[in-house]
C-alpha cells in the first residue's frame, strides 16, 4: 500500500483503473516516446500498468501516477524505481524517472514531483544516492536532472544494451547522480 504524497499542486499515488487510457496515450505517443524507439499497444501498455501498480503495492513507492490535485486529472508518471543494468548500473541503484502527456510539459510539474521523491529517498528510505539516465540528446529530460542539481558523471555514460543496433541514435545514454551528502548540502544552502 502506498500513502499518497502531496506537493503544492500534485498528488503522487498508485495507479487507478481510470488512468489506463492516459497511460496508454503517453506510451503510444510519438513525441513522448521519441527517445524510447517503441510505441506500446494497449495490451502492452496495460501489462506495464499492472506491473508498475504491483510494484507500488509491494514496495510503497515506484513509478507513480501524478495527478493535478485541483482537478483530479492524471498527467503521467514521476517516480522512483530500483534498477540494475549489468555491467553499467549496479544492483541496488535507485533511479528517478518521468513521462508526462505533452500538454502538461513546461509547467514545472516534473521538477515539483521529483523534489518530493528526492526527499522521500533521502529522508524516508535514507538512500546514499539517486541516479537518472537518458539518451544523450533528450535535453528536456537532462534539463530536469540539472534543475534537481543532479551531477553528470561522464565516466558512467553507457551504450544501452537493450537498444537494438537498428536504432544507433538511441544507444548512448548519459548518467546523472545525486548523493545524500550533496542533497543535504543543497537543502542547507536553501534555508
Ligand atoms: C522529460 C519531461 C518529463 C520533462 O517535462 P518538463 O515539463 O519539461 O519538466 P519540468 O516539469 O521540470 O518543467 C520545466 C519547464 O517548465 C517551466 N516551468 C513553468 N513553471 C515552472 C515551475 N513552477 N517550476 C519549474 N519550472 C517551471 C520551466 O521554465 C521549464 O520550461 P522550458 O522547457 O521551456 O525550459 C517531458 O518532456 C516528457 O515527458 N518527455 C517524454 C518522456 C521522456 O523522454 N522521459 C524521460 C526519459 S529518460
Amino acid at each position: 500500500m502506498m500513502e499518497p504524497i502531496r506537493t503544492a499542486r500534485l498528488t503522487l499515488r498508485n495507479w487507478e483503473e481510470r488512468d489506463r487510457a492516459l497511460f496508454h496515450r503517453i506510451n503510444s505517443d510519438k513525441q513522448v516516446m521519441e527517445f524510447f524507439g517503441i510505441l506500446r499497444s494497449r495490451a502492452e501498455s496495460d501489462e506495464l500498468f499492472d506491473r508498475l501498480r504491483g510494484n507500488i503495492d509491494r514496495d510503497g513507492y515506484g513509478f507513480t501516477a501524478a495527478e493535478i490535485a485541483a482537478t483530479g486529472e492524471c498527467i503521467g508518471f514521476v517516480g522512483i524505481n530500483p534498477t540494475d543494468l549489468a555491467p553499467f548500473i549496479p544492483k541496488g541503484t535507485m533511479e528517478i524517472g518521468w513521462r508526462l502527456a505533452p500538454e502538461f510539459w513546461g509547467k514545472g510539474y516534473v521538477t515539483e514531483a521529483s523534489e518530493a521523491w528526492l526527499t522521500y529517498c533521502f529522508e524516508t528510505l535514507k538512500l546514499g544516492e539517486v541516479v537518472s539516465f537518458a539518451v544523450w540528446n533528450n535535453h528536456r529530460s537532462t534539463a530536469v536532472m540539472k534543475r534537481l542539481a543532479m551531477r553528470h558523471d561522464p565516466s558512467r555514460d553507457f551504450d544501452h544494451p537493450r537498444v537494438p543496433d537498428t536504432q544507433p541514435e538511441l544507444k548512448r545514454h548519459v548518467y546523472y547522480r545525486l548523493s545524500q551528502a550533496e542533497w543535504q548540502q543543497r537543502k542547507k544552502a536553501a534555508t
